[in-house]
């Protein structure tokens, strides 16, 4: 019976209660995706339910309700951010998930006599924003929120390099698009957010989504977030006639687009595409979930209007998820640097959008718990966000008979101590500074490349070294003799000597690769050498209070107390004592000022020149800030000037630069990327 039949054969009451479950569980899930950004259950069976739905209410128009996820988006929006009424709605797009429907939505519009040719662009798996514009000048940036009412995160959004303050011409407008979190940040991201035993974002979309929608705007400017601008909100001031001439005309106002987009002129065009991009999917640095086809000819949009939450001009065909059966055989528990004792199914190896597949994280017990992942279950695997292998749920039908609920440990495996949740983390933890396994991946990340850089020192042979007992922490590895080496497993003369040399060469690294060696929590390596560049000597950092650290530009509190933490500990004093001993260097070597990233400096060369009251700094620290990154600071603008960092009352030099056209920030952007950028 197809689900049309089952559909017809339910009374009135009957279809009005299935409807009202449907609701309930979409009303759940939409506020965990957009509100919280933080979805329980994958987007197809979202959009499975939601369809689900839509045949019900279309067999049954009675029993339609007005607050129907059908016919109205709900409150998505944070009670912490300011709310923004969007003067021109932000509407959603309709979806179709085979080419058949989406041929039928092609063939109306013809039906009512609209002109093909249609653009189809990249559906962005992103978050839609509007920027707002007057005569030229970023005013206010906001999200969808229902499509109404949305959150002013105007702060957020400046922070993020592609999109502009300032437009090549002083027009009003605002401009719609989708910002996005590119895979790769996106993966590192997550594996930091494991790292420091929090729950990881479910997609790009989300990890996007949680970013932007931050209430320290330092945050977002550290979260590598991008933007694609697509639509504007009226187009009276524009030139284009056409989508695809709008997309040419917002990348000459400043904006970036996604130039992979095309006019086409029939349903075997749309194909074509569609076909294209689905199999290049997984090479695109970002995530897409589908194709969105447009009207290209913007007077025709106009008069084919919107229903109340989509248009009528436009339609998405959303991808069909990439899915693959396969079974668990087992659950491995492995112990990260940090104590974090991380779940991983071991499954038979299938193929999933073009990768062989055999392992797949399950992050934390809580999540294991929750998906009720057993040994001997078939599982649905799909990659979230594009790229991560997960398990997306077990197969009730094939569970096999005598399956029993698996039990997680509460030993660890490497050492045997009680494994403990800290605070309020959804991390599974081992607490013994001295575990096997915690040592020897401690040790790896002290030798890895942005710490000591031991050149050769990989994990097989630390874990020789431990299994041997030639070394049981970092300082060790000091006292390694060649007589040591030789007697490691595949090791001759030359590798003994090599690795002999590289440990001693590290002897005399600066003071901030050590820091960073260590292994503190929350100290990645960029704040190992803002703390070494401040106190210069690891006597001083270890004599400093939360207070002072805190103070040290973009530090934060949960830095500075994580290193008063560390060193509190008699063992970390006993382990600098040890590597003192064994002639361990524990000086700042570098650059005394932020010199040292002046050539990546995206001020380096530039001319700027600074003009009204800045708030969070003097003039004086502004310009030392800017010289130290390669930027020429001039008290004058002129056609040569690159930038014009503008405080509160900015006089004559600002309506200058602005005739001009050149280039010009104000404060908070200039704050931003000096966070960003160190
Ligand atoms: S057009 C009225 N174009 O998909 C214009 N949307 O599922 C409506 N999206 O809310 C949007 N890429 O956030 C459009 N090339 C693209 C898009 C795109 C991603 C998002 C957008 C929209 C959502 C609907």
């Amino acid at each position: 019976m197809s689900v049309n039949e089952a559909i017809s054969r339910l009374t009135e009451e009957q279809a009005n209660q299935e409807a009202q479950q449907l609701r309930t569980k979409l009303k759940q899930w939409a506020t965990e995706y957009y509100t919280y950004d933080n979805p329980s259950v994958e987007d197809s069976e979202y959009d499975a339910t939601y369809q689900q739905l839509v045949e019900l209410e279309t067999a049954f128009p009675t029993i339609i309700v007005p607050d129907s996820p059908t016919q109205a988006v709900g409150d998505n929006t944070l009670p912490e951010f300011t709310k923004v009424r969007h003067e021109f709605q932000m509407l959603s797009l309709g979806d179709v998930f085979s080419t058949t429907e989406l041929s039928e939505f092609i063939q109306r519009l013809i039906t009512q006599g609209v002109k093909p040719e249609f653009n189809c662009e990249l559906k962005i798996d992103g978050l839609a924003i509007s920027l707002r514009y007057e005569n030229g000048l970023l005013v206010q940036g906001s999200t969808r929120g229902n499509g109404q009412i949305g959150e002013d995160i105007t702060k957020n959004l400046k922070t993020i390099p592609s999109i502009p303050q300032k437009l090549t011409k002083p027009i009003d407008i605002e401009v719609r698009g989708e910002c996005y979190m590119p895979k790769s940040s996106f993966v590192k991201l997550n594996e930091q957010r494991q790292a420091d035993g929090l729950e990881p974002f479910a997609n790009p979309r989300n990890a996007a989504a949680g970013s932007l929608r931050q209430l320290d705007a330092k945050v977002t400017a550290k979260r590598k977030l991008s933007t694609f601008m697509y639509n504007v909100a009226d187009y009276s001031d524009l030139q284009a006639t056409t989508q695809s001439e709008l997309l040419a005309e917002l990348a000459t106002l400043g904006f970036q687009i996604n130039d992979t987009y095309a006019v086409v002129d029939d349903m075997d065009d749309i194909d074509a595409f569609i076909s294209k991009y689905q199999e290049q999917r997984d090479d695109l640095s970002y995530g897409i979930d589908g194709i969105v086809i447009k009207v290209n000819d913007l007077a025709t949009q106009m008069s084919l209007g919107n229903t109340v939450k989509v248009p009528r001009w436009a339609i998405a065909y959303k991808f069909p998820p990439e899915e693959a059966e396969t079974i668990v055989r087992d659950i491995e528990w492995t112990i990260g640097r940090t104590g974090v004792v991380t779940p991983t199914a071991i499954m038979d190896p299938v193929t999933l959008a073009g990768t062989t597949v055999a392992r797949a994280s399950l992050h934390n017990p809580d999540y294991l718990i929750q998906k009720d992942i057993r040994i001997g279950d078939t599982v649905k695997l799909h990659k979230a966000g594009d790229i991560i292998p997960e398990i997306s749920a077990y197969i009730a039908s094939k569970r096999p008979a005598d399956s029993q609920v698996y039990v997680i440990p509460d030993i660890c495996p490497s050492c045997g101590s009680e494994l403990v949740h800290l605070d309020e983390e959804v991390a599974l933890r081992c607490i013994n500074p001295k575990c096997p396994a915690q040592l020897t991946e401690g040790l790896a990340h002290f030798a890895s490349r942005d710490a000591m850089n031991i050149d050769g020192l990989g994990p097989k042979i630390i874990q020789q070294l431990f299994d041997k007992q030639l070394v049981n922490d970092v300082a060790g590895l000091y006292t390694l003799s060649f007589d040591n080496l030789i007697t490691l497993n595949k090791f001759g003369e030359k590798s003994a000597n090599n690795l002999l040399t590289a440990i001693n060469n590290s002897r005399s690294n600066s003071l901030e690769r050590l820091l960073y060696g260590l292994g503190i929590r929350h100290v990645g390596a960029k704040a190992a050498r803002l703390i070494a560049q401040h106190f210069g000597s690891m006597a001083a950092i270890m004599a400093a209070s939360a207070d002072e650290i805190a103070l040290i530009d973009t530090m934060g509190e949960v830095i500075a107390d994580s290193v008063v933490t560390y060193f509190k500990t008699i063992e970390a004093q006993a382990l600098i004592v040890a590597l003192d001993e064994v002639g361990v260097n524990m000086n700042y070597l570098g650059p005394t000022s932020a010199k040292l990233a002046a050539t990546d400096s995206s001020f380096n060369g530039k001319r700027v020149v600074l003009t009204g009251k800045l708030q969070a700094f003097s003039r004086a620290t502004a310009t030392e800030w800017l010289e130290n990154h390669g930027a020429q600071v001039s008290s004058s603008v002129s056609k040569k000037t690159d930038l014009v960092i503008a405080g509160a009352d900015a006089g004559s030099k600002y309506t200058k630069a602005q005739e001009l056209g050149i280039e010009i920030w104000d404060e908070s952007r200039f704050e931003a990327t000096m966070n960003s950028e160190e």
